[in-house]
């Protein structure tokens, strides 16, 4: 019998893409440039929670050996199309989520990497993600976390303080908005925040010393409520 998917797994079922502002191939490949200037080097590297690949075939220019994961099938089948398109040869996917990824993998890696995924892990999954990932990390390697969800910044973004016409009219719309999605997802019984679980930075910062990595907080460029962390050995 299959196990139950779970909440998160449930709702990518039947997604086809990652949820960037935009999705236009010129703002992707800017996004794909700052996340490359952040990975900063190596020649292995597994993108956990790839989604639709959309950054990871710009990875693929720079890195040896790819490999991609991901808990949704409908995700790594459109993962599966831009890589044929872009003849990205060097990027193997799996099927996989948090827990089973680990025992699928037949190679260690310079940079262990994952873009808007962490906010679907509770704190415990984080703190086993950081512990299975420094395993299969290479000597020198990072632990790269993309657009994590800053919560003291994500309220201001859900007011809409971020948007160019931010005012009060903005405020009572954004206001009336948000109590509607809390009441409708209540009825439904579905999760409230389709973006997930927003952890402080210094949280996960604790997560990566217990693990023995330091690590660097870097404000996300094109979100402006979303941090990276950066961890690296001591
Ligand atoms: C917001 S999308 C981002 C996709 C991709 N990283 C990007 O930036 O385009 C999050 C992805 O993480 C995947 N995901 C979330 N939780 C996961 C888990 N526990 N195991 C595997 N994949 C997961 C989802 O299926 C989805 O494809």
């Amino acid at each position: 019998m299959s196990k139950p998917k779970s909440v998160w797994e449930e709702f990518f079922t039947g997604k086809r893409s990652g949820g960037h502002r935009s999705s236009a191939e010129e703002f992707i490949s800017k996004e794909a440039r700052e996340k490359l200037f952040h990975l900063d080097g190596g020649k292995t590297l597994l993108d956990f929670g790839c989604g639709a690949g959309e950054l990871l075939v710009y990875y693929a220019l720079e890195y040896e050996r790819l490999v991609g994961a991901d808990f949704s099938e409908s995700m790594l089948d459109e993962a599966s199309k831009r890589i044929r398109a872009r003849k990205c040869e060097n990027i193997t996917l799996i099927l996989a989520d948090d827990k089973t990824v680990w025992e699928k993998l037949d190679f260690s890696f310079d940079r262990i990497t994952a873009a808007g995924v962490i906010q679907y892990l509770t704190y415990e999954e984080v703190d086993n993600f950081i512990s299975n990932a420094s395993e299969h990390l290479n000597k020198g390697g990072k632990i790269v976390l993309f657009d994590l969800l800053d919560p003291r910044l994500y309220p201001l973004w859900k007011i809409g303080y971020f948007s160019r016409n931010f005012g009060c009219r903005t405020l009572f719309c954004k206001i009336g908005f948000e109590a509607f999605t809390v009441v409708s997802a209540s009825l439904k019984n579905r999760p409230r925040d389709i973006l997930g679980y927003a952890h402080k930075p210094c949280t996960i910062e604790k997560i990566a010393n217990k693990h023995g990595f330091k690590m660097e907080y870097v404000q996300s460029m094109y979100y402006e409520y979303k941090y990276h962390a950066i961890m690296s050995r001591e």
